[in-house]
């Protein structure tokens, strides 16, 4: 029997996505680069390309990502690509990001225009800034300092429930009505940092704050964190369209899709209270 390819399984996007394709029946095999906990998954790595080949072995669709921390994200996906096509599998989605194509030149970007030219029946699925990055990304800084701390001004984004974005990747595998067509996805509502610290601040019965910082100070944060450093300045640089307003705009992606509105930041932020909890 067939099955479903995901890499970035263990994610915040593939975890729900897997789940979902398995509740549907579908089978699904699970591509981590660590070593295999479970009958259902297998080792391969998008950095090193090792296992790659193998992993694909019985696969008739497949969802790929770039895994985070990389910027060369068209060499990391390129091989892939190329695998699924030797393999002709039957549909390809593949999560960037929005605002990847507006720069033909940025790597993401050559990853999507890869897709596109393959002849594979693919989705590129571009959704907006993750609501979920707050019980993630930023949670260390809600837990310890009670503060959202960004350099993205007054600016607003229509944030994303990760879990629609897996919703709309598992119908888009497992139907051909939007095939070959790209999505901008996004949450039904743009906020600014101020109302999501409000959201925050409600749920998890303490005050959390949103603090505008520069983009120096961010980019010193991610490096102490840990983040490589080109990587760190990829995403200072993204959070400078953030607050340039480019993640504000709002599409009928998900509602196209779905056939259902997305879910609201006030119902993302209830499910995760405990994460902000005192
Ligand atoms: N966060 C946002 O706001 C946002 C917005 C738009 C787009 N995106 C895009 O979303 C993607 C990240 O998705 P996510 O947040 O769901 O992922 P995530 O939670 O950050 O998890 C990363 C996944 O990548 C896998 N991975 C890490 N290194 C790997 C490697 N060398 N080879 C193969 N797999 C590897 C990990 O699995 P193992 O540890 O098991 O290997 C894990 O499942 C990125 O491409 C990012 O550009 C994010």
């Amino acid at each position: 029997m067939s099955h479903v390819l995901v890499f970035g399984a263990s994610g915040t996007v593939g975890s729900e996505l897997s789940r979902g394709l398995a509740a549907q029946g579908e089978r699904v095999v699970e591509v981590t680069s660590r070593p295999p906990r479970t009958a259902n998954q297998v080792q391969a790595d998008l950095v090193t390309g090792a296992g790659l080949r193998a992993a694909f072995e019985g696969a008739d669709r497949a969802f790929l990502l770039a895994p985070p921390g990389h910027v060369n994200q068209d060499e990391l996906l390129g091989p892939v690509i190329d695998e699924a096509h030797a393999r002709g599998l039957k549909k390809v989605v593949l999560m960037s990001a929005m605002g990847a194509n507006a720069d033909e030149g940025a790597p993401l970007r050559k990853a999507e225009m890869r897709l596109e030219a393959s002849g594979l029946a693919y989705n590129i699925i571009r959704p907006n800034w993750f609501m979920q990055n707050f019980n993630t990304y930023w949670l260390q800084g809600i837990v310890q300092q009670a503060t959202v701390a960004l350099p993205v001004g007054t600016a607003k984004g229509s944030f994303i429930d990760a879990r629609d974005i897996a919703a709309v990747a598992a119908k888009l595998l497992t139907s051909d009505t939007f095939a070959n067509r790209d999505f901008d996805l996004t949450g039904p509502t743009a906020l600014d940092h101020d109302a999501v610290a409000a959201l925050l601040s409600r749920e998890a019965g303490r005050i959390i704050s949103f603090r505008d910082i520069t983009p120096e100070a961010m980019l010193e944060g991610l490096l102490a964190a840990g983040m490589p450093k080109p990587y760190s300045q990829f995403l200072v640089v993204i959070l400078g369209y953030f607050k340039a307003g480019y993640s504000e705009r709002t599409t009928d992606a998900v509602a196209q899709i779905l056939g259902r509105a997305p879910g609201s930041f006030e119902r993302y932020a209830h499910d995760h209270r405990a994460f902000w909890a005192a």
